[in-house]
């Protein structure tokens, strides 16, 4: 029987045109390029709103990528759109964050073990106390093994879901900051991803490269963020 749900707002896929796997980049044009140089016999999905998604095999196992824009509301609408109506069950996140850590250097790679928020988008859930957003304990350890047996330098531990990009980097409170907590560095998704797998009872996991740091001022350039994450990509493929 086909879906009444397909295709959704903001997806134009047919029933079964996206694969259980899903990496989730912030800029569509990202998802065009990991779709051009990684995926083989792939098929366009999706191109409302210009948020391009595709479908291909990556070592003959089927897999898709799609764009997320940018914050926890437009990655909350598409994750849940993919896991409610088009039943994706694997949904790993590739993209960007500041170090707010010393330790941390551009390039580096971070899996997000738990991803503390600004957003008020996990509240929305209405829980009676502060849920914890973390990852799939099961694509979390499976990337770590395939990071360490390709030999990379990784980082495991929180980030922060922020909602500002342009905030204020030092505590507005007073209080301690989220470096102090340990947290290794700011994106502005994977709460609202790992919230919406989490109600949902599917696996989700953020892996990001330090594109700069909020600590040293150092930064990467746009075009070696298009193009320099071959690592990650390698990583996060290898979940399919
Ligand atoms: N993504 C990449 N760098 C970031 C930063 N400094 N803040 C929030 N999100 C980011």
């Amino acid at each position: 029987m086909s879906n009444p749900n397909v295709p959704t707002p903001h997806i134009q896929a047919l029933e079964g045109e996206i694969a259980e796997t899903i990496l989730l980049p912030g800029d569509p044009l990202r998802a065009k390029y990991i779709a051009d140089n990684f995926l083989e016999d792939v098929k366009q999905f999706n191109a409302t709103r210009n948020m391009f998604g595709y479908t291909g095999t990556y070592k003959g196992k089927r897999v898709s990528v799609m764009g997320t824009g940018m914050g926890c509301p437009s990655i909350g609408i598409y994750s849940h759109e993919l896991i409610h109506f088009y039943g994706c069950k694997n949904l790993i996140r590739v993209g960007t964050a500041g170090a707010l850590s010393e330790k941390l250097k551009v390039r580096d790679m971070v899996f997000a073990m738990g991803a503390c928020t600004t957003s008020n988008y996990v509240r929305l859930f209405g829980l009676p106390g502060d849920y914890s957003c973390i990852a799939s304990y099961e694509l979390l350890s499976k990337a770590v093994e395939e990071a360490k047996a390709k030999g990379l330098t990784y980082h495991v531990g929180n980030v922060l879901s922020s909602d500002m990009f342009y905030g204020p980097a030092k505590s507005v409170t007073g209080g301690m900051t989220w470096s102090d907590m340990g947290v290794l560095a700011v994106e502005m998704e994977a709460a609202a991803l790992y919230s919406n797998a989490a109600a949902a009872g599917v696996n989700a996991l953020c892996i990001v490269t330090i594109s700069d740091s909020v600590v040293t001022g150092e930064a990467t350039t746009a075009e070696e963020r298009q193009t320099t994450f071959t690592n990650m990509m390698e990583v996060a493929l290898s979940l399919a």
